[in-house]
C-alpha cells in the first residue's frame, strides 16, 4: 500500500528545529520528498540525512525576497508548502521598540507572503498551503500586541487565499499553535519574565501542559491529506482559545 504523501514534493520552512522539523519529519515518513528551509544549513542537512527519501536542506532567509524567489525557481513543482519559519517578540507597546515589531513582520509575515507568491505558480490541482500563525489574535497573551497582530494577519491571509485558490483546486489552511514546548523558539524574554510566561501559558491551557511539535505534525498531516479541508485556522492549543 502506498503512503499518503508518496510522490509529493513538500517545502517546509523553519524545518531545522521545533515545529517545522517535526512536520518535515512526518511528511518524509509519510512518503514526501522534503525540501527543508531555514538559515542554519548544518541543522537542515543533519535532519535531511536522517529523513532520507531525497530530503535536502536549503539555506534561505525567508525575509529576503530574492532568496525565496531563487529557492522556488530551483523547483519544478511544489505539492505542499508549509511555512513555519519565525520567532516571537514580547514587550509592552510603550517599551518594545517599534522596529522589533517591524522585524517580526519582515521575517515571519513577509516570509509567508514571499513563499506563497513564488510557490503558487509551481502548484497545481491538489496542492496544499499550510501557513503558521498562533493563537494570540483569539486569546489574550500579555505584552504581545505586535505578535497578536501578526497572528491575525496570517489567519486573514490564509482564509482569503483559500477562496482565491479554491477554483484552482489548491487548498489553504493555517496551523495555529498554542504553547508548544521542545522547540528552540526565542520568546525574547529573560529571567523572571520568562518563568512567569511559561507558568501563565500552562495555566491558560486547559490540558495543563505544553503541546509538542509532534502534535503540530499530527494536525499538519491531517490538513495536508484531507482533500476537503480548506480556509480553516486550526488551533492546536490544548483548549486555550476555548477557555
Ligand atoms: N512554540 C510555540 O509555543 C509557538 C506558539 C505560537 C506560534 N509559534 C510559531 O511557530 C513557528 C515555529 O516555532 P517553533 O516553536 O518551532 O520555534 P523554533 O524551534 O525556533 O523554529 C523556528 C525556525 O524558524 C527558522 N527561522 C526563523 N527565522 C527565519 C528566517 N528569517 N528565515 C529562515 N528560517 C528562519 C529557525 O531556524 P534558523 O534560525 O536556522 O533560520 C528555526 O528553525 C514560528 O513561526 C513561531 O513563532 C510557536
Amino acid at each position: 500500500m502506498s503512503l499518503p504523501l508518496e510522490g509529493k514534493i513538500a517545502v517546509v520552512t523553519g524545518a531545522g528545529t521545533g515545529i517545522g522539523l517535526a512536520i518535515a519529519e512526518r511528511f518524509a515518513r509519510e512518503g514526501a520528498q522534503v525540501v527543508l528551509v531555514g538559515r542554519r544549513k548544518e541543522k537542515l542537512d543533519e535532519a535531511a540525512a536522517r529523513m532520507g527519501n531525497g530530503a535536502y536542506g536549503v539555506s534561505v532567509d525567508v525575509g529576503d525576497e530574492a532568496q525565496v524567489r531563487d529557492l522556488f525557481a530551483s523547483l519544478d513543482r511544489v505539492d505542499i508548502l508549509c511555512t513555519c519559519a519565525g520567532k516571537a517578540v514580547f514587550g509592552a507597546m510603550d517599551e518594545l521598540p517599534p522596529s522589533a515589531v517591524r522585524d517580526l513582520f519582515s521575517g515571519r509575515f513577509f516570509g509567508q507572503v514571499y513563499a506563497c507568491h513564488y510557490a503558487i505558480p509551481k502548484m497545481s490541482e491538489g496542492s496544499v498551503i499550510l501557513l503558521c500563525s498562533g493563537i494570540a489574535d483569539r486569546a489574550h497573551v500579555p505584552e504581545y500586541s505586535g505578535g497578536s497582530a501578526l497572528c491575525g494577519a496570517v489567519n486573514a491571509m490564509g482564509r482569503n487565499l483559500a477562496v482565491e485558490l479554491g477554483p484552482r483546486g489548491i487548498r489553504v489552511n493555517v496551523l495555529s499553535p498554542g504553547f508548544i514546548g521542545s522547540t528552540e523558539i526565542d520568546f525574547n524574554l529573560e529571567g523572571e519574565k520568562a518563568i512567569a510566561f511559561v507558568k501563565r501559558s500552562i495555566a491558560s491551557t486547559p490540558l495543563g501542559r505544553p503541546g509538542t511539535p509532534d502534535a503540530m505534525a499530527d494536525a499538519a498531516l491531517f490538513l495536508a491529506t484531507c482533500d476537503f479541508a480548506s480556509g480553516q485556522v486550526i488551533e492546536v492549543d490544548g483548549g486555550w482559545t476555548a477557555s
